[in-house]
């Protein structure tokens, strides 16, 4: 009998984050930039030959992913405090090494300004990831649409524009979902294609609407956006701009989230209401006030009613904040019916809060949530960026200890989590793998 060791990597010497629930927030806790929009920002780079300056950029690890991504293209990426230069004036290659783009899904995006730039792109398919399988059949059949010649063989796109200018064409453009990834895509191919486009069914999200503002910055014709017609005209060049990146809605909702979790009175800012129409509603719904206060919201919460909630596309309850929603909902008086539309696996914390002492059932895509009057701290595992979070949550509110491991998650996309949430009350220390 063979016997394999493989190295014991204890779940004990995880980095992780300890949680010392109970505590009541106080103050005022602000919000970076969105990362979902500084990711697609960053790639709009490949689009011009002059400089991009990019303000208000969070540090994440996600984002210091890009820049790798963009650099290994040849780009110049420089950061200095919030602010990241991109400087594209020579892209040596269309091809974005495979441990790179695998490192991070959001990579995919570089597909779209590639081809319009260089004539040419040869981007690793993303694979799915541990949310759900996310397909990128949309992005393929625009670029199809725009003229490129799209062939998929052992996991790369290799995606062409035929005869000898190499520029794409205008086209028409109907998506079957309004998959916010396709529409971006689309957007920055076609800004530099010859003639109309129109993208039909396009993703309403703010950070799509934060493109195109980027884009017109650069000298793009695009109007429509956050419409679900967007009408792009092809210019042959762009310049360079300076601009800055939207605050992030998804951790402003969480920072919402974690006023009402913790029945405080909380000041979160900056938020653009706006975005977040959808999720003050149900924080309203549940019995929170909101007040607007400054460039902020104050959220103020005693008692948490239950409710229902299903994710949809913007405007709609966004998927990235079902988790974090999920734990708030654990605590409430009353039983809330939770769904998830978009994502097919995305109920796996489910099984966490049942260990914190959450009275949870589940049925396919949809989650019972019978408020419980006290969780109960104990170790958690995040199984993804936004389930993360949601640990961290429910672990503010419960009773005792919650260690939350996965924090190879939760850096992708909260800058400073633990030092944001403890400037205002909250008790949580970051352990090393090595303690
Ligand atoms: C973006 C966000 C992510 C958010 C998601 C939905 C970034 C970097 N990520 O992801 O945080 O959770 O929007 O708001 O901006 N789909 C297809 N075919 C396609 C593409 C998508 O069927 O070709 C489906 C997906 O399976 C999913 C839905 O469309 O069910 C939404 O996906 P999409 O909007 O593309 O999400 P992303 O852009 O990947």
């Amino acid at each position: 009998m063979v016997v394999t060791t493989t190295p014991l990597r204890s779940t004990l010497v995880q980095p992780r984050l300890e949680v010392t629930g109970g505590t009541t927030l106080e103050g005022e806790i602000r919000v970076s930039g969105a990362k979902n929009s500084a990711l697609v920002l960053m790639a709009a780079c490949l689009l011009s030959k002059d400089s991009l300056l990019l303000h208000n950029v969070p540090r994440l690890t996600d984002i210091a992913s890009m820049g790798e991504i963009l650099a290994a293209l040849g780009v110049r990426v420089t950061r200095s405090g919030e602010t990241v230069e991109l400087l594209a004036d020579h892209v040596s290659r269309a091809a974005p090494p495979y441990e790179l783009v695998n490192s991070l899904r959001a990579s995919f995006f570089c597909i779209g300004p590639l081809l319009a730039r260089m004539g040419m792109a040869q981007v690793p398919l993303p694979g799915g990831c541990q949310i759900g399988t996310r397909p990128v059949v949309e992005h393929v059949k625009g670029l199809k649409a725009l003229g490129a010649r799209v062939t998929i063989e052992h996991g790369v796109v290799t995606a062409v524009v035929p005869g000898a200018g190499q520029r794409l064409k205008g086209g028409h453009i109907l998506l079957d979902c309004p998959s916010v990834g396709a529409t971006e895509t689309l957007m920055m191919a076609a800004a530099l294609a010859d003639g109309e486009t129109i993208i039909e069914n396009a993703a309403l999200e703010p950070e799509v609407v934060d493109l195109a503002r980027l884009l017109r910055a650069m000298g793009a014709r695009i109007r429509g956006a956050g419409t679900p017609t967007i009408v792009i005209d092809g210019v042959p060049s762009l310049h360079g701009a300076d601009y800055h990146v939207i605050p992030d809605r998804i951790e402003a909702g969480t920072f919402l989230i974690a006023g009402a979790i913790t029945r405080s009175s909380l000041l979160v800012t900056p938020v653009i209401t706006d975005h977040l129409g959808a999720v003050l509603a149900k924080l309203e719904d549940c019995g929170c006030r909101l007040t607007p206060e400054g460039e902020g919201i104050r959220i103020s919460a005693k008692e948490i009613n239950a409710i229902d909630l299903r994710t949809q596309p913007f405007p709609g309850f966004p998927t990235d904040l079902q988790a974090p929603f999920m734990s708030l909902l654990a605590t409430a008086t009353g039983t809330s019916m939770v769904v998830e539309n978009i994502f097919e696996n995305r109920l796996q914390h489910v099984a966490e809060l049942q260990r914190m002492g959450a009275s949870i059932r589940m049925q396919g895509n949809t989650a019972c949530v019978e408020g419980v009057t006290r969780l109960s701290g104990a170790p958690v595992q995040g199984t993804d960026l936004r389930a993360s979070a949601a640990m961290v949550l429910a672990g503010l509110a419960a009773e005792g200890i919650t260690t939350v491991r996965g924090l190879e998650y939760l850096d992708r996309g909260y800058s400073q989590l633990e030092h944001k949430l403890n400037a205002v009350g909250a008790r949580i220390q970051r352990v090393s793998g090595d303690a």
